[in-house]
């Protein structure tokens, strides 16, 4: 864990990741006391700004200063940490002005140590002339720790991704690089090693024996919105399911790992990626949204292309060849300008089909990532009175009335806290990226047109549940649609 001595630079400092995410995240840590003492933080953009203007902006997603003085005085003391270089990405001579910065806080330091962090928050088009100019610039090889925290898109496919990674390497080690997908950041995810492996009643129903079908859901009210330039390069495909739903697919089937280490764990997530063969088209349904209810539909965004026949809705059923789960079909499930907001992983089991009860409900054990967090268990139960009947009712674990006076972490607080203590089990290893862009490449290829006409979406208003063939998709893999879902 890094204690002292310490700098993160943050790369893209006026973007809007930066902006939401990175710094609220610094600043939430920095209030926690999480933040090595007497850390700095670094901005670094192309953006010529004054000193005021880049606090504004690096403080402008924190909540709560306006009513709280104590939160107030914390972004006070946060400013204090704050310094901010404008230089361009390409050049590497703009690199050295922000080194000679650097030099500069290190220039009072006490020990030899210094320990640089490095956090991209780019877009794809400078990732590798960024990653080269700070190895070749910025690096610091005196005593302490060099660290570059990178996040998707992770390249279109998998040779874009493999080149991409084998550029990085050049210049990064495997120890230096940190990986984000940031669903594995978030708290109920980071449970299911514990609901998983801390549990026999769990532990012991956790295989095709007991396991009907699995689903796994992301779904958001709100439609590109101006972002259509990124999302359509990209589709549902590669910004949710290639990346989040299939990280939360690994944590959720893989075997129990030998330990805690990071690589013990990453190494049953790839045994059980590997065991995944390359989506079919016939398990595959894709959608895009229309006008509806007074909202425009994708084609109407300015930002998207006339005509596009990119996805924002996908259903893709993949099967995992072990002996645990062959045979069950798990369904990850993706859109945009849906009906509602709402991450989850419903796991429906098979039902009571001989003795004496028949024709009852399914149980199901719902882990609901977002928003809300809950873990809960539909079982049937004897309505209470003077009759047998069974009704199904839920154990229920709400985290806001269980934890009550928890706070739970945004999932870039946790991640960079990881990364600056140096654990990578929550990032996304390089043999990881190989196998999900394996499993995904196929059916991307054949959506880009690459492997013959380009398939066209069918339609779904925006909110609404999704497309109206879903229904269908769902019941060919056995799935029985509870009143919840
Ligand atoms: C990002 C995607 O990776 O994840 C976005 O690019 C998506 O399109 C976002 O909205 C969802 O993250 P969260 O944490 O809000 O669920």
């Amino acid at each position: 864990n890094l204690k002292d001595n310490t700098i993160i630079i943050v790369l893209g400092a006026s973007g809007d990741l930066a902006k939401k995410k990175t710094f609220p995240a610094l600043f939430a840590l920095f209030r926690q006391g999480f933040l090595p003492r007497d850390a700095k933080i670094v901005g670094y953009a192309r953006t010529k700004m004054e000193k005021d203007d880049f606090e504004g902006r690096a403080t402008s997603y924190i909540k709560g200063a306006a009513e709280d003085k104590e939160i107030a005085n914390a972004v006070e003391s946060f400013k204090l940490t704050l310094s901010y270089v404008a230089g361009s990405y390409e050049d590497g001579a703009a690199f050295d002005g922000l080194t000679k910065h650097l030099d500069e806080i290190e220039a009072k330091y006490q020990s030899k140590e210094r320990n640089r962090i490095f956090y991209l928050a780019l877009p794809p088009s400078v990732f590798i002339p960024v990653a080269k100019n700070i190895k070749e610039h910025c690096y610091n090889s005196k005593g302490g720790v060099n660290r570059i925290i990178i996040e998707k898109p992770f390249g279109k496919d998998l040779d874009s991704a493999r080149e991409l990674l084998n550029t990085v390497k050049q210049y990064w080690t495997e120890d230096e690089t940190f990986r984000i997908d940031h669903y594995l950041g978030k708290e109920m995810v980071k449970n299911l090693l514990v609901l998983r492996f801390a549990n026999v009643a769990l532990g012991a129903a956790w295989d095709k024996n007991s396991i009907s079908n699995v689903q796994i859901t992301f779904k958001e009210p709100f439609g590109t919105e101006g972002r259509g330039g990124y999302f359509d390069e990209f589709g549902i495909i590669r910004d949710v399911l290639q990346n989040h739903l299939l990280q939360v697919l690994s944590v959720l089937t893989m075997e129990r790992p030998v330990s805690f280490s990071a690589e013990d764990i990453r190494d049953e997530k790839v045994k059980v990626l590997r065991c995944i063969p390359p989506i079919e088209r016939s398990d595959t349904l894709l959608g895009q949204y229309v006008a509806a209810n007074g909202k425009p539909g994708y084609l109407d965004d300015t930002t998207v292309p006339p005509q596009s026949v990119c996805p924002t809705f996908a259903a893709t059923t993949l099967w995992i060849h072990n002996p645990r789960w062959e045979g069950v079909p798990f369904v990850l499930k993706a859109g945009k300008a849906l009906n509602e907001s709402k991450v989850e992983v419903r796991i429906q089991f098979k039902e009571v089909t001989q003795g004496i009860f028949k024709d009852i409900a399914r149980n199901e054990l719902v882990i609901r990532i977002q928003p809300n967090e809950a873990v809960y268990l539909k079982l049937n139960s004897k309505t209470p009175g003077l009759h047998t009947r069974a009704i199904p009712t839920e154990m229920d674990l709400t985290y806001k009335r269980r934890f009550l006076e928890t706070k739970i972490p945004e999932a870039y607080e946790a991640l960079i806290l990881d990364a600056l203590r140096g654990d990578h089990s929550n990032f996304v290893r390089h043999d990881e990226l190989d196998v999900a862009w394996k499993i995904f490449t196929p059916i991307l290829h054949w959506i880009d047109g690459q492997s013959g006409p380009r398939p066209h979406p069918v339609q779904y208003p925006y909110g609404s549940r999704g497309p109206k063939e879903l229904a269908d998709f769902m019941a060919k893999y056995g799935y029985k649609r509870s009143d919840d879902a």
